[in-house]
């Protein structure tokens, strides 16, 4: 068994995945959400110091589920990208298993870990395909040519996705993270009686009008900048002539998630356009999004490519999803150096071309 161990960002993770079928053995994860959400955001140095207290939490329940260590042959950690203060602890803790039980210890790229959340306990690994990776942290589209090979094919420009959304959630007082919250409200907003109204009267606007970004930008890039400031200066127009109530809130953001998703469904079919790729996968905590999965699956139905999604509890930052990157490095006998290995808070892997 190797176990796993994830604290790049806010989630304090751990999994027991069987090296023999990749079956998920154990997962338990302790968020910080509820600490970090009075600031509207992650709070670093708290994220760091809500490690060190939750993982040996964690530790100490996944040994009472195996009983004890001897049945582990490795140690899986990420080691890149995330934030430098939450990697560290995780890379401490993997460190010191690995030194007191004298196994090898494996590090993880959380971005590749979160392309291996598709194969948990479901479909055999599948190459070439290409991912839309949606997360807090990044907006891209990768080819995944084989194991030990990912090509970064576009990336935001600036703010990513889940990004947009946590700060889009924040403006409206939403709490943190702004994502399923935003998405609650969208479905409030297109389950009202004021837009199946207006749908049927088909001469109102159902939504706000909001820029689609990089539009005429014939590349594969995306970008979220603009469509946040056009939603910010959106709720202080709107706010001269109303206050802040749910249902105001419902509409703005029912508004700003389809232009997010509109953009990324204009890039995504640009993307398509290039290729003859049959495989397509979206991943990454925004990637639970209901009318994002919808809209994809809109283009891979007209381009005839199957797609790939990860089950909905490992969308979002875990360890199960590190322990089954972990399982092909461990067949593929890639282990780092004990005393050599460290975090970036920026991918270094080798793997990425
Ligand atoms: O992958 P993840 O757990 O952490 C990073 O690697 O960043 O992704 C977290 C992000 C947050 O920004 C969160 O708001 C967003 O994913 N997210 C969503 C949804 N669920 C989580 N965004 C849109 N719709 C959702 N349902
Ligand atoms: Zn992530």
């Amino acid at each position: 068994m190797i176990l796993s161990i994830e604290s790049s960002c806010d989630d304090s993770s751990i999994a027991i995945t069987r090296i023999k079928d990749s079956a998920l053995l154990y997962h338990k994860k302790l968020s910080q959400e509820s600490q970090h959400s009075q600031y509207g955001g992650v709070v670093p140095e708290l994220a760091s110091r809500l490690h060190t207290e939750f993982l040996p939490l964690v530790l100490q329940d996944a040994k009472a589920f195996l009983g004890d260590f001897s049945g582990l042959k490795a140690i899986a950690v990420t080691t890149e990208p995330g934030l430098s203060v939450s990697l560290i602890e995780g890379l401490m803790m993997a460190k010191t298993l690995c030194l007191g039980l004298q196994i090898p210890i494996i590090t993880i790229n959380h971005l590749i870990g979160h392309f291996y959340s598709l194969f948990i306990n479901q479909h055999q690994c599948t190459f070439p395909m290409s991912v839309l990776l949606v997360s807090g942290g990044h907006t891209q589209i990768i080819e995944a040519i084989s194991p030990t090979c990912f090509k970064i094919i576009a990336k935001s420009m600036d703010d990513s996705f889940g990004e947009c959304f946590d700060k889009v959630a924040k403006m409206l007082n939403l709490g943190y993270p702004g994502g399923p919250i935003i998405e609650q409200y969208a479905k409030a907003y297109h389950n009202s009686a004021t837009y199946t109204q207006s749908l049927d009267k088909d001469s109102e606007k159902t939504l706000a009008p909001l820029p689609l970004p990089l539009k005429h930008d014939k590349t594969i890039s995306f970008s979220f900048s603009g469509l946040k400031n056009a939603t910010r200066l959106m709720i202080q127009n709107q706010l001269d002539s109303q206050s802040l109530n749910d249902e105001l809130r419902a509409y703005i953001c029912a508004s700003f998630q389809q232009a997010a998703i509109e953009h990324i469904c204009d890039k995504t079919h640009r993307y398509f356009k290039t290729t003859q790729i049959k495989n397509f996968a979206i991943v990454g905590g925004a990637s639970a999004n209901e009318a994002l999965r919808t809209a994809i699956q809109q283009i891979c139905d007209t381009y005839h490519a199957k797609l790939f999604l990860a089950p909905l509890e490992f969308c979002q930052d875990n360890a199960a999803m590190i322990g089954r990157a972990g399982v092909e490095e461990f067949k593929a006998g890639h282990f780092s150096d004990i005393f050599e290995c460290d975090i970036s808070p920026k991918t270094t892997s080798k793997y990425f071309d």
